[in-house]
């Protein structure tokens, strides 16, 4: 037996940066952006961190399922940008909100990741081993990137979203998930922690943080790991994320539909990572379906990765766009790459 979504919530940071405000610091134009991207505007952390978005976000979800905290059984947080690697941050938003009877972990999957742990989620209900579940996708990707790299800085953003997954005998589920690690390179953001240890000064023989006449980057022995250091930015091959996304995307909806034994036109909606507006174009001309079954808000947030598709599940369901009996393919793809598509019913 598998679960239905009963509740959804999001945090969006107030402050917001818009393309005209991005023409301060780099060379680009609302123009550009807008007819590449999609994107008109990003919002972007300032006091709070991935956590307390992630914190927030589930709040939100937990009071909209009316539901008690202690009646969550697992919580998992989906996120490339957490503020903090240790304690992981499903365990601060379990401590957050109160969910003292939950066990906690965080996944990577990139953009993909929301979908990773609504699977996961479903995979540990139909066990039997959880009830209900508290899943989130959070990400602070405007501290990951380059503000000074006009290729990437100007489609990301910051946000949260979560949905309760409870157990439910009229719930179904199942997926199609793709992983490539081959293509691994068209999209990285290396970790700047991986790279302290091995600032070895080897005149000294000691990290140069360990000594504070040598502070200085530039002094480093290590040519190759100043080189890495600088990655700890997202680095990406745009063109081959693009090609990636607009010919795998419908063929992973096509299997999953062949799967299921499902139509196209009896999907109701199509809710996709917003990656951006010229990808879903592309991806819904190749699935032959029209532009009003695959929302997008791409142009208020830009992509907030793994924060995308629950952000939108949840302004869908505040809207009253979803209904009871809807038949929804959710599908993420990122880095890694990875990719899946889910099949649900509202
Ligand atoms: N403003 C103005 N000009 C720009 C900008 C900018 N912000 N960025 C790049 N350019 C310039 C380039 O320098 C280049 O100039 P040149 O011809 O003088 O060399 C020109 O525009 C074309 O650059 P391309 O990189 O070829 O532009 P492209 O048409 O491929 O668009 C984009 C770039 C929007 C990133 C596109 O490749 C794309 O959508 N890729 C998908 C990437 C993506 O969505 N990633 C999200 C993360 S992964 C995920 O979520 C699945």
């Amino acid at each position: 037996m598998f679960g239905k979504i009963i509740g959804t919530g999001s945090y969006i940071p107030e402050h917001f940066i818009t393309n005209e405000d991005l023409t301060n610091y780099i060379d680009t134009s609302d123009e550009w952006i807008t007819d590449r991207t999609g994107v008109k505007k990003r919002h972007i952390m300032q006091d709070e961190t991935t956590a307390d978005m992630a914190a927030e976000a589930a709040k939100k979800a937990v009071e909209r399922a009316g539901i008690n905290v202690d009646e969550i059984d697992m919580i998992i947080v989906s996120s490339v940008s957490s503020n903090v690697i240790l304690p992981n941050t499903a365990c601060y938003v379990q401590d957050k909100i109160g969910a003292v009877n939950a066990f906690c972990f965080d996944i990577n999957t990139a953009c993909t990741g929301f979908i990773m742990a609504y699977n996961t989620a479903q995979s540990y209900i139909d066990i039997g081993l959880v009830q209900t579940a508290l899943i989130i996708g959070a990400e602070g990707l405007s501290k990951i990137v380059d503000w000074s790299d006009r290729g990437t800085c100007i489609l990301f953003g910051d946000g949260a979203g979560a949905a309760i997954v409870r157990k439910d005998d009229k719930a179904v589920f199942d997926t199609v998930m793709y992983a490539d690690g081959s293509m691994g390179a068209a999209l990285t953001c290396n970790n700047g922690f991986a790279y302290r240890a091995t600032l070895i000064d080897k005149t000294e023989n000691k990290s140069i943080y360990q000594n504070e006449e040598n502070k200085q980057i530039s002094k480093c022995s290590q040519e190759n790991d100043w080189n890495q250091i600088q990655n700890t930015y997202v680095q990406m091959n745009g063109q081959e994320i693009f090609r990636f996304a607009v010919k795998q995307v419908p063929e992973c909806i096509q299997e999953l539909m062949k799967k299921i034994q499902i139509n196209k036109d009896e999907i109701d909606m199509f809710v996709l990572h917003q990656a951006n507006s010229r990808i879903l174009q592309g991806i819904a001309k190749r699935l032959k379906v029209p532009l009003e079954k695959i929302p997008m808000n791409v142009s208020e947030y830009g992509n907030t990765s793994s924060a995308c598709i629950p952000i939108l599940l949840d302004e869908l369901f505040q809207e009253g766009k979803l209904k009871e009996g809807d038949k929804i393919i959710m599908s993420g793809f990122g880095a890694g790459v990875t990719l899946a598509a889910t099949y649900l019913e509202v």
